[in-house]
C-alpha cells in the first residue's frame, strides 16, 4: 500500500499562500503515468482523475488501481471522488483514510450526462440539500482538508446560495470552474464572475477555466483568487505548472525543456503500467505534446496514427 504523506502537514490556506497553483483532476488523463511526470515539474497538489464513490464502496479493483498507483514522492495529493449518495460517500471515503491523501475534493461540477443522472457532479447544483449531506458524510470520515469543486451553476449563475451552506459546513476551500453546466467546455470561462465569487467569500477559492498562459496565472491572483486551477494547459505541456508557479511568484519562466525527452518519458511509464494496451491512451497526450514541435501539423499526423509503440519512439527521437 502506497502512503501519500502526512496528514497533518497539509492546511489548504497554508499552502496556496506558499504555492498558489493547482494540478486539475482531468478523468482519463491524470492517471499515475501522468502524474510521475507532473511532479518532475511541480512538487505541488495534483489531483487524481475523479473516483466513484460508488465503485470504491463495492471495492471495485480497477478504480482501486487508479489510486494506488500514485507516486510515492515527495508532494500532496488529492483524491477526487464523485458520487450522488451520502451513505455510500461515507463509507468510501473512510477506505481512502488508510492511504492518507491530503485532500479529498468533491465533484459537484462533472456535467456528463451518466453523472448526472445518478445525481453526482453537477447534478447536485439542483439539490444542494443533498450536495451537503454528501460534504458532511465525508467530513465526518476523513481528517484530512476536504474541497469541493463547482461550475457556476446549471443553466446560469446560481451558486452563490450554495457557496454560502458550504461555507457553514466548513469547507476547506471551493474551487469554481467558470463555465456553466449548460456550457461543457464550450465558450469562455465567465473569470470575472469567479473573481467576484472569490472576493465575496471568507474561504480560499480557487479558479478554474481557460488557464493557458503565465498572464493568465497572473490575471486570476492578481484579481483577488487565492489559487489557480492549471487543466488543460498541461495536456502535452506539463512543465506549464512550473511556468504558473514563476508567475505567481514574478519569476520568468524556465525554457522550456526538451518536448520529445519529455513525451519519451511519459510513454515509458505508460508501457510501465498498462503496458501494449496504453498507446491509445498515450495518443491523446501526444497530440498534446505534438503541438510543440515545428511543423506540428505533420508530425501530430505521424504520431497519433503510429500503429506501436516502437513506432512513436523512432518518430520522437527523430525529433
Ligand atoms: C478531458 C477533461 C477531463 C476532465 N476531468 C475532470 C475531472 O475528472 N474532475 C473535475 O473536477 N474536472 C474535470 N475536468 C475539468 C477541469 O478540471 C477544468 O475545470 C476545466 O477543464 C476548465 O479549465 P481549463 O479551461 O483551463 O481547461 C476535465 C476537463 C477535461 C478537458
Amino acid at each position: 500500500m502506497i502512503l501519500f504523506g502526512e496528514l497533518c502537514l497539509f492546511r489548504y490556506k497554508d499552502y496556496l499562500d506558499e504555492i498558489p497553483v493547482i494540478a486539475a483532476p482531468l478523468a482519463d488523463y491524470t492517471d499515475y503515468p501522468f502524474r510521475y511526470v507532473m511532479r518532475k515539474f511541480f512538487q505541488g497538489l495534483i489531483f487524481t482523475e475523479m473516483i466513484s464513490l460508488n465503485a470504491l464502496d463495492y471495492d471495485d479493483e480497477k478504480t482501486w488501481k487508479m489510486i494506488e498507483t500514485a507516486p510515492q514522492e515527495k508532494g500532496p495529493i488529492g483524491i477526487q471522488v464523485f458520487g450522488g449518495k451520502a451513505d455510500v460517500a461515507g463509507r468510501a471515503v473512510s477506505k481512502l483514510k488508510r492511504l492518507s491523501p491530503q485532500v479529498i475534493d468533491i465533484n459537484f461540477a462533472c456535467p456528463v450526462r451518466k453523472v448526472i443522472k445518478i445525481g453526482a457532479g453537477a447534478g447536485v447544483l439542483n439539490e444542494p440539500e443533498r450536495g451537503l449531506e454528501i460534504v458532511r458524510a465525508v467530513k465526518e470520515n476523513f481528517d484530512g482538508e476536504v474541497s469541493v469543486k463547482l461550475r457556476l451553476g446549471v443553466q446560469s449563475d446560481t451558486v452563490e446560495y450554495f457557496l454560502e451552506r458550504l461555507v457553514h459546513e466548513g469547507i476547506s476551500a471551493v474551487t469554481i470552474h467558470g463555465r456553466t453546466v449548460k456550457q461543457m467546455y464550450s465558450g469562455i470561462a465567465d473569470r470575472r464572475r469567479t473573481l467576484e465569487l472569490a472576493k465575496q467569500f471568507p474561504i480560499p477559492i480557487v479558479v478554474s477555466g481557460d488557464v493557458f498562459s503565465s498572464d493568465d496565472v497572473n490575471e486570476i491572483l492578481e484579481g483577488g483568487a487565492e489559487g489557480v486551477l492549471v487543466a488543460r494547459g498541461m495536456i502535452g505541456r506539463p512543465w506549464f505548472l512550473t511556468d504558473a508557479v514563476s508567475a505567481s511568484r514574478k519569476e520568468a519562466p524556465l525554457p522550456v525543456p526538451k518536448i520529445s525527452e519529455v513525451a519519451l518519458m511519459h510513454m515509458n511509464k505508460i508501457i510501465e503500467c498498462y503496458g501494449d494496451r496504453g498507446l491509445s491512451r498515450f495518443r491523446k497526450h501526444l497530440a498534446g505534446y505534438a503541438k510543440g514541435f515545428h511543423s506540428a501539423g505533420k508530425i501530430r499526423h505521424e504520431l497519433v496514427t503510429a500503429k506501436s509503440f516502437i513506432e512513436v519512439e523512432k518518430i520522437l527521437k527523430r525529433l
